[in-house]
């Protein structure tokens, strides 16, 4: 299978303000990676321009081996991808279960009765009860919402999902369960995920490697332990920080 994704010098500005200069990344099939870097340093507009949703300044970007610039980029691979958007983003006039019908309705065409039995199963495999399928999204809790956004980005069978800061917000118990339903996902579905967090137990429990975006690059990409061990300032400090033993000492 072509490397999930694969991203070469990329360029980013926004007026004088440069995001990324020259930065490399590439994501190997049915890994789990995180991303980490300071509020600000470029995460977000990372994963949008991946997404295709902003053209680069510099560089290229491949997605299972396709330029995203080019024709084919956001077609036929676009629906390979699901996306947790860092604002959750669900639709606040339609119910859990209309939610999560929309991606059909936008990419496949399938009898009405076919989509709603597939968006029921993906309410479960979100570990929803069914009857959340009827309510509002502004009637859920903060982490059932993200449930719903979860079973909402898988809705296609994806290849690759894209998760930005799924867990802010959420008591460290919901946000386990959090963990616990992605790994669970990612056994059972196989994609490959990308995933923004602050939250150090989600790095210690679930990614298999860490990338750090910072001075406008990925300076590093190791597993966690790997990490720990780094002289980098920056990642010394995140690693080793208070909240950084904190994490490593519950893992235990
Ligand atoms: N559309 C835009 N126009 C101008 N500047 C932007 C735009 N989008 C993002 N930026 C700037 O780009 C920088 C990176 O933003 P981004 O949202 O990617 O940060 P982030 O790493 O995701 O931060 P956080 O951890 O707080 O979510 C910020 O300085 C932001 O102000
Ligand atoms: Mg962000």
């Amino acid at each position: 299978m072509p490397v999930p994704i694969r991203v070469c010098g990329l360029r980013t500005v926004f007026g004088d303000a440069v995001v990324h200069d020259g930065l490399d990344l590439e994501v190997r099939a049915g890994e789990i990676l995180g991303v980490v870097g300071s509020s600000g340093s470029g995460k977000s507009v990372l994963l949008n321009t991946i997404l295709g949703l902003r053209r680069p300044d510099g560089g290229t970007i491949e997605i299972f081996g396709q330029d995203i610039a080019g024709a084919d980029g956001q077609g036929a691979t676009r629906q390979r991808i699901g996306v947790m958007f860092q604002q959750g983003a669900l639709f606040s006039s339609l119910s859990v279960q209309e939610n999560i019908e929309a991606p059909f309705r936008e990419h496949a065409h399938l009898p009405a009765d076919l989509v709603r039995d597939l968006a029921a199963l993906k309410l479960e495999l979100a570990g929803l009860p069914a009857d959340a399928a009827m309510k509002m999204p502004a009637d859920l809790s903060g982490g059932m919402r993200k449930r719903v956004a979860v079973a909402r980005a898988i809705a296609l069978d994806p290849d690759l999902l894209f998760l930005d800061e799924p867990t802010s917000g959420l008591d460290p118990i919901s946000a386990a369960g959090f963990d616990d339903l992605i790994l669970t996902l990612h056994k059972a579905l196989g994609f490959t995920v990308f995933i923004i967090t602050h939250d150090l137990d989600t790095l210690h429990a679930i990614c298999d490697r860490v990338a750090v975006l910072a001075d406008k690059r990925i300076i590093a990409v190791a597993t966690v332990a790997e990490l720990e061990l780094s002289d980098d300032p920056w990642v010394r400090a995140y690693f080793h920080g208070a909240r950084g033993e904190a994490a490593e000492g519950r893992k235990h």
